[in-house]
């Protein structure tokens, strides 16, 4: 049987990581990467890859099956994704969760109008942690759901911190507050806004003979990504920052706190929990899996955009429906 083509679009962490993640998917290949920097100076981690400008995907977009979208949430992706997606099938970490609905509105309309499928949104979180979310809500409706991420780098804010003017080079971890979590997991129930859950520790290369006082103020006041939250911001060398802050750890926890019985006297916990050894890793399987789906699902007919709350997961493992049912079920 012939192998689903990907092609990697941005080559980053993600893309990275998609490449080598492809190593382990028997029914998968790589078609290659498309970059926006001249293809000639990417040097990718495995040989014989074929390295394309990006300007070339149109012309072979009847070669690839799924393209997975590699580039940044905050100003990469919202371009890059529609126009993908009106040429082939797509799969994407979007992760600027108060604009999903957005983006989702403008993958959907161009990947209807190309009949092509386009996952939105996937990865961790959101992604596995969504699902949780659904599945534990949908199960216990009487309860409260905390999501804690961290400690780790988001690759996300990190990016955005990136193209902060006068920015070289950053990183910022996310650091879940213990208190927090030790009042959910005692079954406190809180009432804890995003604020009460999370800090933002960033280490930031600044360009020389940049406005230090701007950049943190730019950083502290990015809606969405940093404002409601304390951030802290630390300027640090080029040096530190590759002797202290190369690895990208991460992971988190769902935690839903839900009661049942007459009077809701029973107590019950649901948790789901990650501790990755690396982000960008565990992201790309994720969105591999989902890449399995958007192929199989646009066979069968389906366009547009989906997020993982519409796609089962019968359609990400390389497994028949018999298997399924005898090995996993
Ligand atoms: N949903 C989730 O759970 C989840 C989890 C993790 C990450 N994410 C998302 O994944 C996105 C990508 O993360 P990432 O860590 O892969 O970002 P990244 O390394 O900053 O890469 C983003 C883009 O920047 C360009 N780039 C990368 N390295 C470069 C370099 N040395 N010089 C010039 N350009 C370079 C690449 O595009 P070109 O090749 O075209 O230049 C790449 O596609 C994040 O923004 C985040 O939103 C989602």
């Amino acid at each position: 049987m012939s192998k689903i083509k990907i092609a990697i679009i941005g080559y980053g962490n993600l893309g990275k990581s998609i490449e080598t993640g492809l190593l382990q998917s028997d029914d998968m290949e790589l078609f290659g990467v498309f970059t926006r920097r001249d293809p000639k100076t990417l040097e990718t981690t495995t040989k014989g890859v074929s390295v394309y400008h990006l300007d070339e995907v149109e012309n072979l977009k009847d070669r690839i099956d799924v393209a997975i979208l590699c580039g940044g949430s905050m100003s990469d992706l919202p371009v890059q994704g529609p126009l993908i997606a009106s040429l082939m099938n797509t799969v994407d970490g979007y992760d600027n969760h108060a604009l999903i609905n957005e983006y989702f509105n403008h993958m959907d309309e161009a990947s209807k109008k190309a009949q092509k499928l386009s996952v939105v949104a996937s990865g961790w979180d959101p992604g596995m942690f969504s699902i949780n979310r659904i599945l534990a809500e949908a199960i216990l409706p009487v309860g409260e759901t905390y999501t804690f991420w961290g400690e780790g780098v988001s690759q996300g804010h990190s990016d955005a911190i990136r193209r902060v003017s006068g920015v070289k080079h950053a990183v910022q971890y996310t650091v879940p507050i213990k208190s927090a979590i030790d009042a959910v997991k005692n079954g406190d129930m809180p009432t804890l806004s995003v604020k009460d859950k999370h800090k933002r520790i960033c280490y930031v290369v600044a360009e020389t003979g940049a406005d230090l006082t701007k950049i943190e103020h730019d950083i502290k006041t990015m809606p969405n990504y940093f404002e409601p939250y304390e951030t802290k911001v630390h300027f640090i060398s080029h040096d530190e920052l590759l002797k202290n802050h190369q690895g990208l750890p991460h992971g988190g926890l769902v935690i839903r706190y839900g009661q049942t019985g007459l009077n809701n006297e029973h107590h019950q916990m649901i948790q789901y929990q990650l501790k990755l050894d690396s982000n960008p890793d565990f992201t790309a399987r994720v969105l591999l899996a989902y890449a399995r789906a958007a192929y199989r699902l646009n066979k069968e007919g389906a366009s547009g955009a989906k997020t993982i709350a519409d796609i089962a997961p019968a359609y990400l493992i390389n497994l028949s429906a018999e298997e399924i049912r005898k090995k996993l079920i």
